[in-house]
């Protein structure tokens, strides 16, 4: 009998279609999350007035929203995303604030034909740890800089400084067997080492790179009160709380009765409340 390997898809595939669409229907959760690390990035950013702005893994524009406030009518906006379903949305909401100093395009970052030369700074939460190649995705990326650019990124550090993920690879362990985490492979955690990121931008022609910790609590999934209703939250929005299809109503009740156990050591008045760790990158073009 010959073996065969699955080829899992890459991350640019999931991104495009179902990790896309399962973003977009846990949004408010997500971006409820998130929010205070997107407001303290923009924050360090500094943005201005006039300044042109190309935000990566833009999701459904959330930060390109408020970045369009920060750099203003005489400035601009592009939000750039491989997810169909996330565009749409992020160009609804845009439409509706009646802006026009911003745009969505749908592409992946690594080879999307914008203007070269013309931005003052790349920005991304959390939209740029998922390249097959990131040393050509960022050299690509580096070509939309001014020679005057800057870079403004955020990135999650490792699993196990990530509780609120690492809670649920701990109790799914303990029920099947999960595949051996590979360092760097692309996916939410693959810029957990600075060394690596920093190597990435080096080999990309980005100099003075700082690398600098974002270290507080986040509410899960946003505003949900009960660690029952967090655990769901995370079993049904996040990539690793994937379930196998084949799995038992038993094994699941029986997960998310763990899950929400562990959380429970988290719980406040206004909801789950757990640390995370993070890393803020700048860098000159
Ligand atoms: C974790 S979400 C973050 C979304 C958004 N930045 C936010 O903070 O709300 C990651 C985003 O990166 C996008 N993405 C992943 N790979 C991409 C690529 N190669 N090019 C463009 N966008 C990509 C996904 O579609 C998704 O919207």
């Amino acid at each position: 009998m010959t073996e065969t390997t699955q080829e899992q898809p890459s991350q640019e595939t999931l991104w495009a279609g179902k990790s896309g669409d399962r973003w977009l229907a846990n949004i408010d959760g997500f971006e409820g999350m998130i929010k205070p690390i997107g407001d303290a990035l923009i924050k360090q950013t500094a943005f201005s007035q006039g300044e042109h702005i190309i935000d990566i893994g833009c999701g459904a524009g959330a930060t390109s929203l408020a970045i369009a406030q920060e750099v203003g009518v005489s400035g601009s906006v592009t939000g750039l995303d491989i997810s169909p379903v996330l565009v749409n949305e992020a160009t609804k909401r845009a439409e509706k604030l009646k802006l026009e100093n911003i745009k969505f395009m749908l592409g992946d970052a690594a080879v999307a034909t914008l203007p070269n030369g013309q931005a003052d700074c790349v920005f991304s939460r959390f939209g740029i740890m998922f390249f097959s190649n990131p040393y050509a995705a960022f050299t690509h990326i580096h070509g939309f800089l001014k020679p005057s650019g800057r870079l403004s990124i955020a990135c999650w550090s490792s699993l196990p400084e990530n509780p609120w993920m690492f809670e649920i690879v701990n109790v799914l362990a303990t029920h099947f067997p999960l595949p051996t985490p590979v360092p760097r492979a692309p996916g939410a955690f693959a810029f957990a080492e600075p060394s690596y990121v920093k190597e990435i931008l080096q080999t990309a022609g980005f100099q003075d790179i700082t690398i600098s910790p974002w270290q507080q609590n986040l509410l899960i999934g946003g505003s949900n009160p009960s660690p029952e209703s967090t655990a769901e939250f995370l079993l049904k929005a996040t990539s690793l709380g994937q379930l196998p299809e084949d799995l038992s109503d038993t094994v699941k009740t029986a997960i998310h009765s763990e899950l929400s156990n562990r959380l429970r050591a988290y719980e406040t008045k206004d909801g789950v409340q757990m640390p995370s760790s993070v890393w803020f990158v700048e860098a000159k073009a």
